[in-house]
C-alpha cells in the first residue's frame, strides 16, 4: 500500500496524490486571508456549487475574517461519465436574491468552464453587485470558456482527479487528497 506525505494510506484505485491534506489546508488559509483582505467592509455572499464545492466551502469559510453568508446551488454537467457533456442543469437553486449582493462562487474544479460560464452569467442577470470565483483546483489547459478565477487553489495537469468533493461516478469524494485515478477505473 502507497502512503502520502502526511502518512495517509492511498486508495488503491488512486495512481498517484497530487495535492496532500496539508497542502489543502495550507493553500485554503492562504486563500481564506486574502479574500478577506478583498472583502473587508463588504458582506460576501458564497455560494457553494454542489456536489463537489461542499468540501473546499467548508475548509476556506474557516479561514475567512470577513463577514459572510452562504448559500448553495446544484447543478451537474458531467451526469456518471467522466467527459463533461457541456450540458448545465440547475439541480437546486439558491435560496437568497442577490441583487445588490457581492458573491463568491465557490468551486471544486474549473475544468472546460462551462458550468462556471453559466453560473456567472446567471448571477449578474440576477443582479448581483459583483461576482468572483474561488475554485479549488484549475484544470491546466482544458478551458473552452475562459474564466476569470480569482482565487485559485492549484493548477493541476489535465487528468481525471478524484478526491476532496472530486468524484466519479460519485465516489472518492472523500479522500482528504486530490489524487489521479487510475484509468483502469473508468475504463480506459
Ligand atoms: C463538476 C464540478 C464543477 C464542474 C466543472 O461538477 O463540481 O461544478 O463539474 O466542470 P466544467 O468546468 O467542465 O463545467 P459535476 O457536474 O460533476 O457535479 P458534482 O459537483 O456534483 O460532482
Amino acid at each position: 500500500m502507497s502512503i502520502t506525505p502526511d502518512n495517509t494510506a492511498v486508495h488503491p484505485d488512486v495512481e498517484r496524490v497530487l495535492v496532500t491534506e496539508e497542502e489543502l489546508y495550507a493553500r485554503n488559509k492562504e486563500l481564506g486571508a486574502a479574500i478577506s483582505a478583498d472583502y473587508a467592509g463588504k458582506e460576501v455572499l458564497v455560494v457553494g456549487v454542489l456536489k463537489g464545492a461542499a468540501w473546499f466551502l467548508s475548509d476556506l469559510t474557516r479561514h475567512m475574517t470577513c463577514d459572510f453568508t452562504v448559500d448553495y446551488m446544484a447543478v451537474s454537467s458531467y451526469g456518471a461519465a467522466h467527459k463533461s457533456s457541456g450540458v448545465v442543469r440547475i439541480l437546486k437553486d439558491l435560496e437568497v436574491p442577490l441583487e445588490g449582493k457581492h458573491v463568491l462562487i465557490a468551486e471544486d474544479i474549473l475544468d472546460t468552464g462551462l458550468t462556471l460560464k453559466y453560473l456567472i452569467r446567471n448571477f449578474l442577470g440576477r443582479g448581483a453587485a459583483s461576482v468572483e470565483v474561488a475554485a479549488c483546483v484549475v484544470k491546466e489547459g482544458a478551458q473552452e470558456e475562459k474564466i476569470d478565477v480569482r482565487y485559485v487553489g492549484f493548477v493541476l495537469p489535465n487528468e481525471f482527479v478524484v478526491g476532496y468533493g472530486l468524484d466519479y461516478a460519485q465516489k472518492y469524494r472523500g479522500l482528504p487528497y486530490i489524487g489521479v485515478l487510475r484509468p483502469c477505473v473508468y475504463g480506459e
